[in-house]
């Protein structure tokens, strides 16, 4: 084992809401922390060097990439994973918006899909499709197509600004 990994660090953050304190390993990825240390299980961990976007997640209002941040960069920052974006029914319209529209067939891609989906929409406005197109250029489906995805994505915020939200 290298020094890297049997350095410690203490971090302090909150996760989906709730304050977490801990001794991480200071090369541990914060994917990993998630999985591996506190069980939440919805970003996945595929190409770990940044390439697919499965491992999404949201850092302070920021979508990112939890296979190249370290754990102990997460200190002081405010986490959201899929699990916390779903109890707090904070992207239910884009969740809905994906089944309706048949964006996900094994849904491996949808977490980090709509989490990075979530961070564009969150600034407002109806972006065109070929800026959703672009937004969501890093993340990979395998299975689904991504018209349908930019289908639900694009339906949900033009449902947005007709609702005064955007
Ligand atoms: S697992 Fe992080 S980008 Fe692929
Ligand atoms: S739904 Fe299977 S990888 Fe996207």
């Amino acid at each position: 084992m290298t020094e890297m990994f049997r350095d410690k660090v203490d971090v302090s953050l909150t996760v989906n809401g709730e304050p977490v304190e801990a001794r991480v390993p200071a090369g541990q990825h914060m994917i990993d922390f998630l999985r591996l240390e506190l069980g939440l299980t919805g970003a996945h961990a595929s190409c770990e060097h940044g390439v697919c976007g499965a491992c999404t997640i949201r850092v302070d209002d920021d979508a990112v990439r939890g296979c190249l941040m370290l754990a102990a960069q997460a200190d002081g920052t405010e986490v959201w994973t899929i699990e916390g974006l779903t109890d707090t029914n904070a992207i239910r319209d884009l969740q809905e918006a994906f089944v309706v529209r048949n964006a996900l067939q094994c849904g491996f891609c949808t977490p980090g899909m709509l989490v990075a989906a979530e961070e564009l929409l969150s600034k407002g406005g109806t972006p065109s499709r070929a800026e959703i197109r672009e937004h969501l250029s890093g993340n990979y489906c395998r299975c689904t197509g991504y018209e349908a995805i930019i289908d639900a994505v694009e339906s949900v915020a033009q449902g947005r600004a007709g609702k005064g939200k955007a």
